[in-house]
């Protein structure tokens, strides 16, 4: 990419989520809980040309890596998801997000019924179906807005 198209600067270190779909950018940062008042180092992108994607967003958070939930629901709104992780600049790991099969702690089940919002310590786990996933306690299905979905502890 030559300097006139770079849109916003490399980072020194912290992590980079790249191929995220077009318009989702502010989802993945819901999932991640950040919404600026950490006093991290956030750059959004969003909807530039990509050959895969035609339009895709990226992330850039510095000083912080990733949880493997938050990978996980992450993969769930943006299959296409890369994650890199920089260190002094340079990319040391790169890895493409897997869809899992279930996802534990970080989403919060709609139902109030449910025994997870029992105010037991028990922790969310929801399996990933084809529409959405499935609270592994009451079977409640969560099918859109993953996000809107996020256990804000
Ligand atoms: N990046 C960054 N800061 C760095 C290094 C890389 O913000 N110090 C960003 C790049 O801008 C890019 C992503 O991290 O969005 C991946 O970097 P790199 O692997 O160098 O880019 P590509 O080869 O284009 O990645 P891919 O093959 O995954 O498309
Ligand atoms: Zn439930």
């Amino acid at each position: 990419m030559s300097d006139h198209e770079l849109r916003v600067s490399k980072i020194r270190n912290g992590t980079v989520i790249d191929h995220v779909s077009g318009g989702h950018a502010l989802n993945v940062l819901s999932i991640l809980g950040i919404d600026g008042s950490e006093g991290l180092g956030v750059s959004v992108v969003m909807n530039v040309p990509s050959d895969r994607l035609g339009l895709k967003d990226v992330v850039k958070v510095e000083d912080r890596e990733l949880s493997q939930s938050e990978v996980d629901v992450i993969s769930l709104i943006a299959p296409e998801a890369t994650i890199n992780i920089i260190r002094d600049f340079e990319v040391v790991q790169k890895n493409r997000v897997d869809r899992p099969e279930s996802v534990i702690g970080l989403l919060s089940c709609p139902n109030r019924n449910c025994i997870t919002n029992d105010g037991e310590p028990v922790e969310t786990k929801f399996a990933v179906v084809e529409d959405g996933v499935r609270c592994a306690y009451c079977g409640t299905i969560i099918r859109d807005s993953l996000a809107g979905h996020i256990d804000p502890e």
